[in-house]
């Protein structure tokens, strides 16, 4: 069971291939949350203590969650909850299959504790993971904790056309998650971000909600924010969005934007085309949470996402507004430690700084 702990975190796998690493770790921890064993031996290791918050009307079991990407194929749910994470978001899904764009296409910059990858929503389709997830689910393979799908646009379809596409995902997957994040903010399909333009927005938001409406269950949607918009245009997109009966905001998704490079490898990830994620990420998501809360006076929740990679940075999020967390590329840099490491602190936090429950915390610094 060396096995997990050699997965992240492992100076040997920073030396090989980024991707490779992650397809390595994938396939370990698939096999090691599909087994009884392996799960109470993941749960002795990393269990992380209860900071419970109830948010969407569900009880998590502490603010933070997997960040989508990082399961791209719904493969190791099981793993995620043993590793400690309270929720988790496989994806991104799209409606057809698709190889994503040709490798290399994730990089790692150590010194900045960042990564840059444009995969490109590689991923089987929602067909494909609809069955698989099916499978699990009369297997009694599916975890305790909340899911979310995280889907994306099919490559193919053209945003003329997104509403259907998307609607058609979430038709598909409609029994296989408990949440929905649109993603329309991934820099790695060409013309994604466009769909945050308010006539693309309001036609796949229009069509998400018919599938709601057919289905007849409130199944919270989520909208995956890009740091890279002006503030005045996120205030925008989260006003057509709230009109449109969106549930939740998540911020953010990558950047297009590059740090100084520190050194000659990062000057070769930060030159590489794609989305950086990771520690310098960590200021822009802050403010574009805080945007949020103020555009929606708190009115519904936030996950805080991109370079949280410690008890401060978590704590920082929950105090501008954000009600749960994700992170993906401090598991990549600090191992699953960090992920009872962060909800102890957040514990801590919650008790030094004198409230009864973390949702108190949520949004504290504008008050
Ligand atoms: C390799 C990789 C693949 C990703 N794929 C997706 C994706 O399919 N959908 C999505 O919404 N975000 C995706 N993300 C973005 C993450 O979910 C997250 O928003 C971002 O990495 C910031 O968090 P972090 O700084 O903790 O990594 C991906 C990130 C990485 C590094």
């Amino acid at each position: 069971m060396g096995a997990a702990w050699t997965l992240f975190g492992n100076p040997a796998l920073r030396l090989i291939d980024s991707e490779r690493a992650h397809s390595l770790s994938m396939r370990a921890l698939k096999s090691i949350g599909e087994s009884n064993v392996g799960q109470s031996v993941l749960n002795s290791l990393y269990k992380a203590p209860e900071v419970p918050i109830e948010v969407f009307g569900k009880l998590f079991h502490h603010p933070l969650g997997l960040a989508a990407g990082f399961d791209k194929g719904a493969e190791a749910l099981l793993a995620w909850s043993a590793m400690g994470f309270s929720w988790c978001e496989y994806g991104g899904v799209t409606r057809f299959p698709q190889e994503g764009n040709p490798k290399p296409r994730m990089f790692r910059a150590n010194k900045h504790r960042a990564l840059v990858n444009r995969m490109g929503f590689n991923n089987p389709g929602a067909s494909e993971i609809r069955k698989r997830l099916a499978d699990r689910k009369s297997s009694n393979l599916w975890p305790n904790n909340p899911v979310a799908a995280n889907i994306g646009r099919s490559k193919k379809v053209p945003n003329e056309h997104a509403g259907d596409d998307y609607a058609s995902t979430i038709d598909l997957l409609w029994d296989h998650a408990d949440m929905f994040v649109l993603n329309i903010s991934s820099p790695n399909t060409p013309g994604l971000r466009d769909l945050q333009d308010r006539d693309y927005l309001e036609s796949i938001l229009k069509s998400c909600n018919s599938v709601r409406s057919k289905k007849g269950d409130e199944k919270p949607y989520l909208l995956k924010l890009s740091p890279d918009a002006l503030d005045d245009e996120i205030r925008g997109t989260i006003s057509i969005a709230q009109r449109l009966g969106i549930d939740g905001i998540v911020a953010t998704n990558t950047t297009i934007k590059r740090p100084i490079p520190l050194t000659t490898q990062s000057r070769k990830a930060f030159s590489s085309e794609g989305g950086l994620s990771g520690r310098p990420l960590q200021s822009r998501s802050l403010e574009v949470i805080n945007t949020a809360y103020d555009e929606t006076n708190g009115k519904i929740p936030i996950v805080g996402v991109g370079g949280i990679d410690s008890k401060d940075s978590a704590w920082e999020a929950i105090i501008s507004g954000a009600s749960l967390l994700q992170l993906y590329s401090a598991l990549v840099f600090n191992g699953p430690t960090i992920v009872s490491s962060i909800v102890k602190g957040l514990k801590g936090r919650v008790r030094e700084s004198g409230f009864s429950s973390i949702s108190e915390a949520v949004g504290y610094k504008h008050i």
